[in-house]
């Protein structure tokens, strides 16, 4: 029986620093001892004495003391699963391994058309070609939930030859997928199902949470401990359980990806994390729900913000709701979630963590109690105060579901790679694009390459960008031109 009292990186960490080891290897800031003091002085000295070498500092040069296997195996252990993998390059690549690891061979896999970004980047280095599945869209709230079961066994249907099936839950909305349903009739097939669960870290910890990924029988799942749980930012673990996903060909394709110097400290973060939710994960996050039931309720009867939580649940929306995740529709106030959010930040020095046309979304974790709720309540009450005086936001033409579902007519890689030219945004109706376009967050993907540009997604970012949308990825962020296949 694995001791979860045990925290194997820190133990190593700490012992590291008892035996006060003299690095003649990188890091060359060398404990921080060559660090510029004014870096020192921002981010303390700990930091530095917490970078430390994996092979040939907090482990010997053959890794022998395992403590990387040991902490890996306390994950597995905590959460149910058969393996994890830690990753220190975020969930993006912890997906893109388990992608290559499941289609590699094969060529081909359905995936959730609401994948993030980093699915993308992952067709686009794979060259693997997506059979896409769309998401259910809430017509009213413009807003897309995972796909159903039936969603899944119909794209099935239409094409079967795939090496499995990807799909996003939570979503960055904490809104989420039916994964037992799926998981079994992925299964029924012989096919295995992957989950981006990197907004999930939490879930196995809380029955009041929704189902964690290999609870109800996925076999990978990502998660990103830094999201919802309580690591520090690029901590990624993948999960695995069953016989229809080699580990060790998983491990190779994570290998091949990853970084050779993985940061100790997101280490520690995440074995450090995994003690702390099996000692009193229930306790925390059962106070945290309880802060989000209140916080919700409060928002309710500010004049103006509406929370919302069960108008996302239901056979056509999200099958379960994270409820740490509070989204407030702010758009009976006059405002959108763009003004919200940048008021929020000016103002009040509050941040929230995603905004869109018409929503705000406070992230609550296990770190959350009544004193931080009031410093959000009071923000959200001013906000409600002050936005009779902010302009009338710019409209936004959103695209109707069917204008989303767009053609796929060539592989993403042949489209990110073929020969590009840029064009005005506004004469690029018909053209095959070339470049991932990614209204952030939620950094779900409007246009991707190798799908051809419709005239409805042309309006909603050529509307969106002057409403407060962010584009992070195209060749030009302020979308005055996109670039297609010349
Ligand atoms: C659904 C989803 N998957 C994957 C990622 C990538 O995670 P990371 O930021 O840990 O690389 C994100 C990040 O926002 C995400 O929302």
């Amino acid at each position: 029986m694995p001791d979860q009292s045990r925290a194997p990186v820190l133990e190593a960490l700490e012992a590291y620093h008892r035996e006060r080891h003299t690095p003649f290897t990188p890091p060359g800031h060398k404990q921080g001892r060559g660090a510029d003091p004014r870096v020192r002085a921002v981010l303390g000295d700990d930091v530095f004495r917490a970078d430390v070498l994996a092979s040939s500092g907090l482990d010997d040069r053959a890794s022998s003391n395992k403590v990387i296997a040991h902490a890996q195996e306390l994950m597995a252990d905590a959460v149910g699963a058969d393996n994890a993998f830690f990753s220190t390059c975020g969930s993006s690549l912890s997906v893109k391994s388990a992608m290559l690891a499941v289609a590699g061979r094969h060529g081909r896999l359905l995936v959730g058309r609401d994948a993030h970004k980093s699915v993308i980047s992952g067709l686009v280095l794979s060259g693997l070609q997506p059979v896409w599945v769309a998401p259910r869209h809430d017509r009213d709230r413009h807003l897309a939930h995972p796909p159903s079961p039936a969603d899944v066994e119909r794209a099935l249907d239409r094409d079967s030859d795939v090496a499995g099936v990807l799909i996003t839950s939570p979503t960055p909305y904490g809104t989420c997928a039916d994964v037992s349903a799926i998981a079994e009739l992925c299964h029924g097939r012989g096919l295995p199902l992957l989950v981006d669960e990197a907004w999930g870290a939490h879930l196995p910890f809380h029955e009041r949470l929704p189902t964690w990924a290999m609870d109800a029988g996925a076999d990978l799942c990502v998660v990103s401990i830094h999201k919802m749980g309580a690591g520090l930012e690029q901590g990624s673990v993948f999960h695995q359980q069953g016989d229809l996903i080699d580990p060790t060909f998983l491990a190779a394709c994570a290998d091949m990806l990853s970084t050779t110097s993985p940061n100790v400290l997101l280490w520690t973060g995440m074995d450090g994390w995994r003690r702390q939710m099996v000692e009193h994960g229930h306790e925390l996050l059962d106070a945290a729900l309880r802060v989000a039931d209140d916080v919700r309720e409060r928002i309710a009867a500010v004049p103006g913000l509406t929370p919302l939580r069960d108008e996302l649940i239901g056979p056509e929306a999200s099958h379960e709701l994270d409820e740490l995740k509070v989204l407030v529709d702010v758009s009976a106030a006059g405002i959108s979630g763009y003004q919200a959010a940048d008021w929020l930040r000016a103002h009040r020095a509050v941040d929230v963590g995603l905004s869109d046309h018409r929503r705000i979304e406070a992230q609550l974790s296990l770190a959350d109690d009544p004193a931080s709720a009031d410093v959000l309540l009071d923000a959200l009450t001013a906000l409600a105060g002050a936005a009779g005086e902010l302009p009338a936001p710019p409209r936004v033409e959103l695209p109707s579901p069917e204008a989303l579902d767009t053609d796929a007519v060539m592989l993403p890689r042949d489209a990110f790679f073929a020969t590009v030219e840029d064009v005005p945004l506004r004469k690029a109706e018909g053209r095959i694009c070339a470049e991932q376009v990614t209204p952030y967050p939620p950094g779900i993907p409007a246009l991707l390459p190798g799908e051809r540009i419709t005239g409805e997604i042309v309006e909603y970012l050529a509307t969106g960008v002057p409403a407060g949308m962010v584009l992070p990825d195209p060749a030009d962020p302020q979308l005055e031109t996109v670039r297609v296949v010349a």
